[in-house]
């Protein structure tokens, strides 16, 4: 098993790691910045239908279901189709509305999360198109659609999800990408410069896992915190949630992710000194929005973490920790920011001793419902 971790304490971290290669490894053989191509095989039978579909359901579970909050807002920007995403479990209990030139995009890891079967088997009986975004070839999820785009991450052993969540969000963006260039809605430059920055996010993320030791700083600071919550805004808020859920599942600590601008109806009432409050404040279209939201998190003696922009000047004078990723474009920044959300609930977990790679009551792929 150690020779299997390759040197690192838990495959989680491994697998933390890794995220550089499984980003590139899920583009490679589809995008090509230099000729201006991308290709997804697996639905070129399929782009035309879903440039057409006038709306696309997402569904999935757990860290599959955030993903589909990214995807959702990434649709909705560069391909202009209206987005719902739906948890599994509660879609496929509600008789939902389901017309034949609807496309599901069913969002699995493992490939065999019951729920997400079920509501895949749901929506194909009332006439739905299924595209799936599995990481486990072969499986059940991946043999029951009618076409999709695999992630290649390679395996993923930690009960946790890391790299299957950016692989994820890496080959929805890149089916966005081929929705709005099919439909003929994206500036022939923007499509160009998105792939350009696709293929530099690899090296980016490689970049904010060079933080890792600053991040295990602040994590022994916040060891021992009974509560934490996470805001973002616009793509971060999805970011935000899967940062909570992480710290959540592997250090039983009580985690809530929220849309930065939300905390004011509940959340601000649980903040005073002892609540360490994690704002994903890049600089993007909503940054000014984000500063002046830590201001009221500060303003009742909240600690601020705050994920920033590499040279950001104002923020570090304003909070009390900062952690630096690269600068990234909007639509891409969620596969940066949230690699540092990962490493503290790990570097957390491990400071308090839990069994990181095997958390309690969690199991890796849920198979009933
Ligand atoms: C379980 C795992 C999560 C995962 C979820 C959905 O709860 O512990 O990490 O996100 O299932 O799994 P899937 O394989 O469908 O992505």
């Amino acid at each position: 098993e150690a020779i299997e971790k390759g040197g690192f304490d838990h495959f989680m971290l491994k697998e933390i790691f890794e995220q550089p290669r499984s980003i590139a490894d899920s583009m490679r053989g589809r995008v090509n910045a230099d000729t201006g191509l991308l290709l997804l095989g697996g639905l070129r039978d399929y782009l035309d239908k879903l440039a057409a579909s006038k709306r696309i359901v997402i569904v999935g579970c757990g860290t599959s279901w955030h993903a589909g909050l990214v995807a959702e807002y990434i649709f909705e920007e560069l391909a202009r189709i209206p987005v719902e995403v739906e948890y599994a479990s509660e879609f496929r209990y509600r008789n939902p509305i389901i017309s034949e030139g609807d496309i599901v995009i069913a969002i699995s890891q493992s490939g065999e999360t019951a729920d997400t079967l079920a509501a895949i088997e749901l929506a194909k009986s009332k006439g739905a198109t299924i595209f799936g975004v599995c990481n486990v070839v072969g499986s059940s999820i991946a043999r029951a659609t009618h076409a999709g785009a695999y992630t290649h991450a390679g395996p993923e052993i930690g009960v946790a999800s890391t790299k299957a969540f950016t692989a994820q969000v890496t080959v929805l963006t890149l089916m966005a990408l081929a929705a709005a260039q099919r439909k003929g809605v994206i500036a022939d430059s923007l499509f160009r410069q998105l792939l350009v920055e696709l293929e530099s996010i690899p090296a980016k993320v490689e970049k904010v896992l060079q933080a890792a030791e600053k991040i295990k700083e602040i994590a022994y600071i916040f060891t021992y915190a009974r509560n934490f919550i996470y805001l973002g805004r616009g793509l971060n808020f999805p970011v935000a949630l899967e940062g909570a859920l992480k710290l959540k599942e592997i250090s039983y600590i009580h985690a809530e992710g929220y849309p930065a601008a939300e905390m004011k109806h509940g959340p601000i009432a649980l903040i005073d000194e002892d609540m360490p409050v994690v704002v994903i404040a890049t600089k993007d279209s909503s940054y000014e929005k984000v500063v002046s939201n830590i201001q009221e998190v500060k303003a009742r003696k909240g600690r601020v973490i705050a994920i920033t922009t590499e040279g950001d000047t104002q923020l570090p004078g304003m909070v009390d920790f900062t952690i630096e990723i690269p600068k990234v474009h909007e639509v891409l920044m969620p596969l940066v920011s949230v690699v540092p959300l990962q490493l503290l609930a790990y570097d957390v977990a491990v400071m308090r001793g839990r069994n990181v790679d095997q958390p309690r009551n969690l199991a890796k792929s849920v198979t009933v419902e």
